[in-house]
C-alpha cells in the first residue's frame, strides 16, 4: 500500500473553529502537498483538554513519525506532550506553550513582547490619562498569560495609562460581547485591550451599538480578511500580526524528519497594524492568495499529469505481458 511509505506527520489542533486556526491548517495542508512524501493528519480537540490529550494518544498508538501540538491548555497537555517525546516521537510545539521543555522544537511569535508593545503603542499614541479594559484569552493557556503579563509591564513605562479592569474572554467573541455589555454602564474605560481580533469586534459591536463614545479598540492576529479589514475599515483601530506559522512548522518538520540542523526556539516576528498600513497589508494578502491559488491548480495538474502516465505505463506494461 502506498500509505504505509509516506511520512506521517500527526497535528494536534486545540480547535478549528476560528479563522486564525482554519488558516493555520490549510498553511499546514499546503505546504504539506508540495512534499508528496508526507501525509499531515490533522486532529481538531474542540477546544477540550481531555479531547486533545486522546487524540495525541492516538497519535502516539499510530506510531506517527512527527508530531506537532498546539495545546489548548498548557498545564493538561504538559504530560501527554512530555511522554510522546519521552517515547523517541518528534514533537513541535506550535503558537501555545507547555510547561517543560521536553519537546525537539518549538514555534510561534514573542506573546509576552507583543503584550508590551501593545502597551507602548497606546502610551506612545495617547499622552494624556487613558483607562483601559482587557479582555484576555482563555486562562492557562499561555498566550493569554504573556500578552497580560507583558502588557502589565509594558504599561510601567506611561503612567497616563491605567488599567481598570481584565476579564476571561476565552479567546471568544460572544465572551467578549457579554463582558462589554455588562461593563458599559458601569465602567468608565476609553481603551479596549483585547487579546485576539475577534473578541476586539465584540468589543467593538457592542459599543457602537450602546454609546457614541470614542472607544480606541486594540486586537491580536491581524489575519487577512479578518482583523486587517477591520482596521482598514475602523471597526477596530488597531492589532498586531500574529502569524500561524503553519508554513515554517511543516518545513521545521520536514528539517528535523531530515535530520537537519535546525533551532529549538523558531520564534516568528510581529508587527503592529493599525490605518497607516491596514491597507496595503490587506491587498498584499489578497495578491499573496492570488498566487498561492495559482500554485495549488499547477501542482493538481501535475498530479492529473502523473496519474495518467502511471496508467499510461500500467496499461503498457499489461500489453507487454499478455
Ligand atoms: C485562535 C486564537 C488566536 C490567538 C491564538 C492564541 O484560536 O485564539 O486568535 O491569537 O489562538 O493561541
Amino acid at each position: 500500500e502506498e500509505k504505509s511509505n509516506k511520512i506521517i506527520i500527526g497535528f494536534s489542533q486545540c480547535t478549528s473553529n476560528d479563522q486564525w486556526r482554519q488558516s493555520m491548517n490549510s498553511e499546514m495542508y499546503r505546504t504539506a502537498s508540495f512534499h508528496p512524501e508526507l501525509e499531515l493528519i490533522i486532529k481538531d480537540a474542540e477546544g477540550e483538554n481531555w479531547r486533545q490529550i486522546k487524540q495525541i494518544e492516538n497519535f502516539i498508538e499510530q506510531k506517527v513519525d512527527l508530531l506537532i501540538i498546539s495545546p489548548n491548555q498548557s498545564d493538561p497537555i504538559t504530560d501527554i506532550a512530555v511522554s510522546a517525546f519521552e517515547k523517541g516521537i518528534q514533537t513541535i510545539i506550535i503558537d501555545r506553550k507547555i510547561n517543560s521543555y521536553k519537546y525537539s522544537a518549538y514555534i510561534g511569535a514573542d506573546n509576552y513582547e507583543i503584550g508590551k508593545n501593545v502597551a507602548q503603542y497606546i502610551g506612545t499614541l495617547f499622552k494624556s490619562p487613558k483607562k483601559i479594559i482587557e479582555i484576555t484569552g482563555l486562562e492557562g493557556s499561555s498566550p493569554a498569560q504573556e500578552r497580560h503579563s507583558g502588557f502589565i509591564e509594558g504599561l510601567k513605562s506611561y503612567s497616563q495609562l491605567k488599567l481598570v479592569y481584565s476579564e476571561d474572554g476565552k479567546w471568544d467573541q460572544l465572551n467578549a460581547e457579554e463582558i462589554t455589555k455588562n461593563l458599559i454602564d458601569s465602567i468608565d474605560f476609553d481603551v479596549v485591550f483585547a487579546h485576539n481580533d475577534i473578541m476586539a469586534l465584540g468589543a467593538s459591536k457592542i459599543i457602537k451599538q450602546n454609546s457614541n463614545k470614542n472607544t480606541f479598540i486594540i486586537g491580536i492576529d491581524a489575519l487577512p480578511t479578518l482583523g486587517l479589514d477591520m482596521v482598514d475599515k475602523g471597526i477596530i483601530n488597531a492589532s498586531f500580526l500574529y502569524p500561524t506559522g503553519g508554513n515554517e512548522a511543516i518545513n521545521l518538520a520536514l528539517k528535523i524528519l531530515n535530520k537537519q540542523p535546525h533551532y529549538k526556539l523558531n520564534l516568528l516576528s510581529s508587527a503592529i497594524v493599525d490605518n497607516s498600513n491596514a491597507k496595503v497589508l490587506n491587498l498584499q494578502a489578497a495578491q499573496l492568495t492570488i498566487f498561492q491559488n495559482q500554485i495549488e491548480k499547477q501542482i493538481q495538474n501535475i498530479k492529473d499529469q502523473e496519474l495518467k502516465y502511471n496508467n499510461q505505463k500500467t496499461l503498457l506494461n499489461t500489453t507487454v505481458i499478455s
